[in-house]
């Protein structure tokens, strides 16, 4: 069974990255921020509470994976809110079974978030770490955002990405950070055509061994 973990921070390009990697090597897919999303959304559609820890770990353990849809979980209040629920170490420990679970599905998976190299799957079989610069992700949302129809301001998409890094790196339960064995790759400079190249370079070596 392979496990491949691709952590980085907010609009690196992990989900397109994840995605096209699970498509190549006919793996499972779980983009585990959905999983957070989901809970989220669940809380705020019952009008549940956002800071009780034992109602929102009580939803996390009845969360069903089989129906995560990004359309449905991309809206921007509702990844402030998991962002929320993502500090309380009750609801990561329910969601984090939940992603254990998945990733001994054969043949293998790919799990993208901030914690699976690190925390999720220590042992996987390949570890990536996805980034590039506030400014670039920032560009690259606002982009997306304009392309769909929105209406966007440069600043304050970047102001968001800095205050999701902020959030993700600064909690005290599995902050966003590299684990130790994980290839970097910035995607700065580099098209997804190019960051899906080098991601499957590192992985057909690692998988060779
Ligand atoms: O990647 P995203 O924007 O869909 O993630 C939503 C929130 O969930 C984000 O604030 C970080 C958090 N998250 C997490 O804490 N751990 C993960 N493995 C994935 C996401």
């Amino acid at each position: 069974m392979t496990t491949i973990a691709i952590d980085g921070p907010a609009a690196a390009g992990k989900g397109t990255l994840s995605r096209r990697i699970a498509e190549a090597y006919g793996y499972h897919h779980l983009d585990t921020g959905l999983t957070y999303r989901a809970t989220a959304k669940a809380l705020l559609d019952r009008g549940l509470p956002l800071d009780d820890e034992a109602i929102a770990a009580d939803v996390a353990r009845n969360l069903d994976l089989s129906g995560l849809d990004r359309a449905v979980l991309s809206a921007h209040g509702i990844g402030e809110a998991a962002s929320k629920i993502a500090v309380m170490p009750a609801v990561r420990r329910a969601l984090v079974e939940a992603q254990r679970e998945f990733a001994a599905r054969e043949p293998g998976t790919v799990l993208d978030g901030r914690d699976i190299g690190t925390v999720v799957c220590p042992d996987a079989t390949v570890k990536l770490y996805v980034t590039a610069s506030a400014d670039i992700r920032a560009r690259r949302r606002y982009d997306e955002i304009i392309a769909g129809g929105g209406t966007a301001d440069y600043d304050a998409v970047f102001e968001d990405v800095r205050r999701r890094d902020a959030r993700d790196m600064g909690r005290v339960d599995s902050p966003l950070r590299p684990a130790e064995n994980a290839h970097l790759l910035d995607t700065s400079e580099m098209s997804i055509e190019a960051a899906f190249s080098a991601a499957k370079s590192i992985i057909d070596a690692a998988l060779k061994h």
